[in-house]
């Protein structure tokens, strides 16, 4: 169903429950949506963001409830295809429609969809379209989380449009947020996964937000805000520089000589009264992994040595973290090997442009002696204390 949100802004966007993955890449434990907003001036029409080309008969049924038979202008918010990927079918349906958006928008809309050159309006920061009595103000915020980024402001009814920026991936029933506590959860799945990697910018663009006049704020997934602190505040705490008294323990362990190790310096870590949290990377959910990076002081992995270097999952880890680039101000490694390999050397040159400090390694042969225990109550011992020593 199309839903009012102010007199004659609508949302008509759709919902994508059983989508599974993301990107190929992130689970969706929850679904998604992609939304889509109309804007009906007394002059223009306006549609905010489109909807994944593979739930555009959804949009289309949104549009037809509510008799819409022009559109005038398509703001593109972002290019990424979730949200972009109807706009050739609505400019074939809507054939005066313009798509509105920024000159980088535009040069990749033309790239990933062919969009003619001259089917395109294009604003820049500051810049406003008129649609009658309701005017659309555009606000450049580049990468949140491609570079052509921009949010849209609807100044009349204070409504805030910010495709994926404080979304969520979750397939709701009801449009607006009632259950703080699980969007914040839903919210901090998608910035960990989205929004880490850029949270200089994603931390700057919060000025920005909070130098409007808002009512509403309406992402492109997951519900809308109308009580809006909370998220705020959660996107402040997420894109500052502190961290939390935590390790990330991500293992994967062939024969159970890397488990055992993992067990013992897990206990040796709770005992130094630093909270960690264990990822097993044959079984665990990306998702939850990187929502733990978001606070975590310090990362371990844990890996045996197999066909000369580090488990491939264990590689895996080490890439996810390299690319979602965490605030974690340290970096470990244990494992256990049978003869020899090259898995220090691995997995340090994978995160060797994390700005975090690289922990002396506790690479052992075979099951872990006594020795090795007491290499890795050392690295425990220091792990706790530089985490006392946390601002
Ligand atoms: Fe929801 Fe970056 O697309």
């Amino acid at each position: 169903m199309a839903e009012q949100i102010k007199n004659n802004v609508f949302y008509v966007g759709a919902k994508d429950p059983d989508r599974e993955l993301f990107d190929e890449l992130i689970p969706l434990p929850d679904g998604t949506t992609y939304n889509s907003y109309l804007v009906k001036g007394s002059e223009k029409v306006a549609l905010i963001d489109t909807v994944d080309p593979s739930k555009v008969d959804e949009l289309w049924a949104h549009l037809e409830q509510l008799n819409v038979n022009n559109i005038d202008y398509i703001i593109a918010n972002h290019a990424e295809q979730d949200h972009s990927g109807s706009i050739p079918q609505v400019l074939e349906k809507f054939p005066r429609a313009v798509v509105v958006t920024n000159e980088k928008c535009k040069g990749m809309l033309i790239d990933l969809l062919h969009i003619a050159d001259d089917k395109f309006l294009v604003v820049e920061d500051g810049s406003s379209l008129y649609l009658g009595d309701k005017n659309l103000e555009f606000i450049i915020a580049p990468w949140v989380h491609w570079p052509e980024t921009m949010f849209t402001y609807l100044k009349e009814d204070k409504i805030l449009f910010t495709c994926d920026y404080l979304g969520s991936h979750f397939s709701f029933e009801n449009l607006y947020v009632e259950d703080q506590e699980a969007t914040y959860r839903n919210a901090k799945r998608y910035y960990a996964e989205i929004m880490m990697p850029f949270a200089n910018l994603a931390k700057k663009h919060l000025d920005k937000v909070q130098g409007l006049d808002i009512e509403i704020i309406a992402p492109s997934h997951g519900q809308v805000y109308k009580d809006y602190g909370f998220i705020l505040d959660a996107y402040k705490d997420w894109t500052s520089d502190g961290v939390k008294n935590e390790v990330v323990l991500a293992y994967v362990s062939m024969h159970g000589s890397t488990k055992e190790m993992v067990d013992y310096f897990k206990s040796a870590l709770e005992a130094k009264k630093v909270k960690v949290k264990t990822f097993n990377l044959t079984h665990t959910d990306t998702g939850e992994l990187a929502m733990a990076l978001v606070d975590a002081a310090t990362v371990v992995l844990a890996t045996p040595t197999v066909l000369s270097g580090p488990h491939p999952a264990a590689v895996y880890a080490a890439y996810l973290v390299k690319a979602l680039r965490p605030k974690t101000r340290y970096l470990g490694l244990i494992g256990s090997y049978g003869w020899g390999g090259k898995t220090v050397e691995v997995i340090s040159d994978l995160v060797s442009t994390l700005k975090a400090e690289i922990l002396e390694p506790v690479i052992v042969k075979g099951l872990p002696d006594q020795q090795a225990l007491a290499g890795l109550d050392k690295l425990a011992a220091g792990i706790a204390e530089k985490h006392s020593q946390l601002d």
